[in-house]
C-alpha cells in the first residue's frame, strides 16, 4: 500500500472517537468497519475516499501526528499541552469540553492559598508542573499516576490532584472541590506539518467542510 496517497487519521479511542466518527459523517466520510465495536482490528480503511483510520490511546495521538504515522489527529486540548509535540492545531472541535482543575477536599484551600509546599497527583504532570512553577510560583512536589487520579487525596498520596472535571460527578461522589480553575478544555484536530504542505488541498477541503458542519451543528 502506498500510504502517501491515503489521508490517515488518528483518533484517541473512547467517547471522542465515536464524536469524531460522527462529525465526518455529517461531511459524507464514513468508516463503516470502525463501528463494529467487537472488532479488535486497528487499521480501518475506506477505500473509494483513500482514507485509512486507526484507534490509538489518547496521548499517542499527538506522537503518530508529529512523526508523520498519521496525517490528521482528533485529541483532548489536555493532551496536546501535556505532550507539547511539534503539530498544527488547526480546529475546535466544540465537543469533548471540560476544564483542567486543582481539586481536592476543602481543606486544601488553605494550602493552596498560603503556597504550602504541597503534593499534586496527576496523569499531566507537565501541565500540573506548568501551573505551580510557572503560573502560580509554587513549589510543590508533583506525583505521576494512570488513572482514578481522584483517590490521590482520598487515600492521602497527594493533597490534591490536577484533573479533568467534565460533569463534577466524580469529584461529588468522592466529597471533593474544584478549588482552582487553571484552563477550558475541547477536542482539537490536529496535523502533521509536512502533511499540511504535501496534501494541502485535501486537508484544507477537509477543514473547510468541517468548519461549514461545525457552524451549522
Ligand atoms: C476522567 C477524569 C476524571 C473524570 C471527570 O477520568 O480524569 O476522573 O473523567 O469526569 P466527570 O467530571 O464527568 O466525573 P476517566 O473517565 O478518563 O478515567 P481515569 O480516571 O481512569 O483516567
Amino acid at each position: 500500500m502506498n500510504t502517501d496517497q491515503y489521508l490517515t487519521f488518528a483518533l484517541g479511542k473512547g467517547r471522542l472517537a465515536d464524536k469524531t466518527l460522527q462529525l465526518l459523517e455529517k461531511i459524507g466520510v464514513t468508516c463503516e468497519e470502525m463501528k463494529d465495536k467487537d472488532s479488535r482490528k486497528l487499521i480501518f480503511v475506506n477505500e473509494e475516499l483513500k482514507m485509512r483510520f486507526f484507534l490509538s490511546k489518547g496521548p499517542d495521538v499527538p506522537t503518530y501526528v508529529e512523526y508523520g504515522a498519521a496525517d490528521i489527529g482528533v485529541v483532548g486540548e489536555d493532551t496536546i499541552l501535556e505532550e507539547n509535540r511539534r503539530v498544527y492545531e488547526v480546529l475546535d472541535l466544540g465537543f469533548g469540553r471540560c476544564r483542567m482543575c486543582v481539586c481536592g477536599p476543602e481543606s486544601a484551600r488553605e494550602l493552596l492559598l498560603h503556597h504550602e509546599r504541597i503534593r499534586v497527583a496527576s496523569k499531566y504532570p507537565n501541565i500540573a508542573k506548568d501551573y505551580f512553577y510557572n503560573r502560580k510560583h509554587q513549589t510543590v512536589d508533583i506525583i505521576k499516576l494512570n488513572g482514578s487520579v481522584e483517590l490521590g487525596p482520598l487515600v492521602e498520596l497527594s493533597d490534591v490532584i490536577v484533573d479533568i472535571v467534565e460533569t463534577g460527578s466524580t469529584l461529588k461522589e468522592n466529597g471533593l472541590q474544584v478549588l482552582e480553575e487553571i484552563c477550558p478544555l475541547s477536542a482539537r484536530l490536529i496535523v502533521n506539518q509536512v502533511s499540511m504542505q504535501m496534501k494541502q488541498e485535501r486537508i484544507g477541503r477537509l477543514l473547510a467542510d468541517l468548519r461549514t458542519a461545525l457552524a451549522r451543528s
